[in-house]
């Protein structure tokens, strides 16, 4: 949450800073800032709302400073008005410090700093950090802000610059993500490799706790203890970078519509179609513990933790695996010793959510073996974890999560396929699996290719203010799912349900005001899923169901009904979640919504 990018060098920072900052905008934009040090003087520029405002405002300003910080705003603090937004000063103005995180002891720190009479003039509590880091400066920006890093608690990614040293950025990072970019023309520093874009491909990611100091022409880097650190520099590719909506009108469309891509480089190169065996080169090193796993947990947050619903329904049925998907955020503070053979697999897309990466310490405080399953590479959880599997599904921007959900539900069949094959089970039965897979892609393009019928059905609904997702098993988690994307991008209030549990509380709102989206594939469960539609049409609730191609029962009964192409039971989901993903886009499209910035979201959630 927030995002943050620096630059010192010898081109203006101005048009580097911004371009920055609208990358990095999903991961906050409810307000934006940017400073310069110019000619003695700060200059900086301030405004509540998307980059776009602070754009605006900056317009026709004549900036030549080729050192300057910007950052984008996710409220925790006070309101998201001009004067809580960052960078914010320390000080007498000595210092500019722009900050993604939390302190979390502020309030005791601003008693103390009031005291000594510190005048505050925000609410957040970023601008403490800024004061404290003047306090302890005595000619060292490094050793200040190191000194003002070991008085706080929370997590930080912070960049700062001090007046008396108008060419010179510090960072850091606790918790929070933070990487370097160099180039020829000087040194960039960010929270997300997104705002390199067009600048640079060469970074470096600080470990937790480490400080850089940055100048035109040099960068170092000190680890705690004040000790120089010789970082590794990494050529990320240009997929990591890219934000382009070649033609699409948001990145949810775009993302949605790359799903059968998706899909199919979650298994290229780790799948073989003709003998259904299964590679994962990133779990090669743990194979033997992974061979003894007594039990895996499943941790994660929002989507990727319905992703994991899924995986712990697959991995325990059809690999035998004693698999439990948690609530990171719960998981952390469940006081339970689990046994040394026991595994933990954190899911994320972005690889920086707090509580996810909470649950893989904690899991590797008891000794664990710790993996993930995260898109971003580089990203905190990928490099923290033991072991693990990239989605390869290039970046997702859209708040919303689309195309990494329906990546993680593909990445479990690979796991499911591999802990099979880890204990030698059926061949035969793997290769009509692997087959199954291999031909996904084109059955989710057929289910994208049913975008203008889901447009008008979203049309027909989207006034009605509350909707209930129902599935069940393998589906549940797209119920819950589809439900959370209505909320998110159209703010319409839904409910996910497994459909069994109708009778036991949430059919006292069935009635005609109230759409339910009925998941009825095919499947084993498809006469249960037949009961629940009955039970909603004698109530007058209106039925959209989504059923398999030519099920002219359920057909004669919903609504409304969504045709997907027939496939393998547990792989329903890799097509039924896609008309969710597409009804939510279209209501939010239609009731006017910020499609891909969601009111009060940001994609990345890297505080508690
Ligand atoms: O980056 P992560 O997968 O760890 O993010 C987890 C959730 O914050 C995320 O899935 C969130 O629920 C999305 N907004 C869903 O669309």
């Amino acid at each position: 949450m927030c995002g943050i990018i620096a630059y010192v060098g010898d081109q203006p920072a101005q048009p580097i800073i911004l371009s920055g900052l609208r990358a990095l905008e999903y991961r906050g934009y409810d307000s934006a800032g940017f400073v310069v040090r110019e000619n003695g003087q700060w200059r900086r520029w301030r405004a509540s709302g998307p980059v776009a405002a602070l754009a605006a405002k900056m317009n026709g300003a004549s900036i030549r400073s080729g050192c300057g910080l910007g950052h984008t705003r996710w409220a925790t603090h006070g309101a998201p008005t001009e004067v809580n937004a960052h960078p914010h000063a320390g000080g007498q103005d000595e210092v500019m410090l722009v900050h993604n995180g939390i302190v979390e002891n502020f309030s005791r720190l601003k008693k103390k700093l009031a005291m000594v009479g510190t005048v505050f003039v925000s609410e957040t509590d970023t601008e403490v950090l800024a004061h404290l880091i003047a306090l302890c400066y005595a000619g060292d920006l490094v050793s200040a802000v190191a000194e003002a890093m070991s008085r706080t608690e929370g997590p930080l990614g912070i960049a700062v610059m001090h007046r008396a040293r108008p060419d010179e950025i510090v960072v850091a990072r606790r918790g929070s993500p933070m990487l370097l970019g160099l180039t020829d023309r000087g040194r960039l520093a960010a929270s997300d490799a997104a705002a390199f874009a067009g600048w640079t491909d060469q970074v470096i990611y600080l470990a937790d706790n480490e400080i850089a100091r940055l100048t035109a022409d040099s960068h170092q880097v000190f680890d705690a203890r004040s000790a120089r650190v010789d970082k590794v520099v990494t050529t990320i590719s240009p997929a990591e970078t890219a934000a382009e909506l070649n033609g699409f009108p948001h990145f949810m469309r775009k993302e949605i519509y790359e799903q059968a891509e998706t899909a199919a480089s979650a298994w290229r190169g780790r799948l073989d179609p003709v003998t259904g065996a299964v590679k994962l080169g990133g779990l090669l090193d743990c194979q033997e513990r992974l061979k003894n796993c007594s039990e895996l947990i499943i941790a994660a947050c929002g989507t990727s933790y319905y992703a994991g619903l899924y995986g712990q329904y697959l991995l325990s049925e059809s690999a035998g695996l004693d698999a439990r998907a948690e609530i990171a955020s719960e998981f952390r503070y469940c006081q339970r010793s689990y046994p040394a053979a026991a595994a933990l697999l954190a899911i994320s897309q972005s690889g920086e959510t707090a509580d996810t990466l909470a649950a893989v310490r904690l899991a590797q405080a008891q000794g664990l073996l710790s993996l993930g399953l995260v898109n971003v590479a580089g990203s905190t959880l990928a490099r923290e974890t033991a072991a693990g599997v990239y989605n390869h599904a290039g970046p997702e921007i859209g708040v919303a999560s689309t195309k990494i959900f329906l990546s993680q539900l593909a990445i479990f069949n690979l796991l499911a396929l591999f802990w099979r094959q880890l204990h030698g089970r059926d061949r035969a039965e793997d290769l009509a699996w692997a087959q199954a897979l291999v031909g996904l892609p084109d059955k989710i393009r057929q289910v994208l290719a049913l975008d203008n019928r889901i447009a008008a059905i979203a049309e027909r609904f989207c006034h009605y203010p509350n909707w209930l997702f129902l599935g069940r098993h393998f589906n549940y988690p797209v119920a819950l799912e589809g439900a959370l994307k209505l909320k998110e991008v159209s703010y319409i209030h839904a409910e996910g349900y497994a459909a069994g549990e109708m009778k036991h509380g949430p059919i006292a709102l069935v009635s005609p005001e109230v759409p339910t989206v009925a998941i009825a594939p095919a499947d084993r469960l498809r006469a249960k899923m037949i009961g629940n539609i009955m039970e909603v049409k004698s109530r007058r609730g209106p039925v959209i169901a989504i059923i398999t191609a030519g099920d002219e029962e359920i057909k004669e009964l919903a609504d409304e009904a969504i045709e997907i192409p027939p496939t393998l039971d547990w792989l329903y989901p890799l097509l039924a979640v896609i008309p969710g993903q597409l009804l939510a886009y279209h209501a939010a499209c239609l009731l006017g919504r910020n499609v891909d910035r969601p009111r009060n979201l940001a994609k990345s959630v890297t505080v508690e």
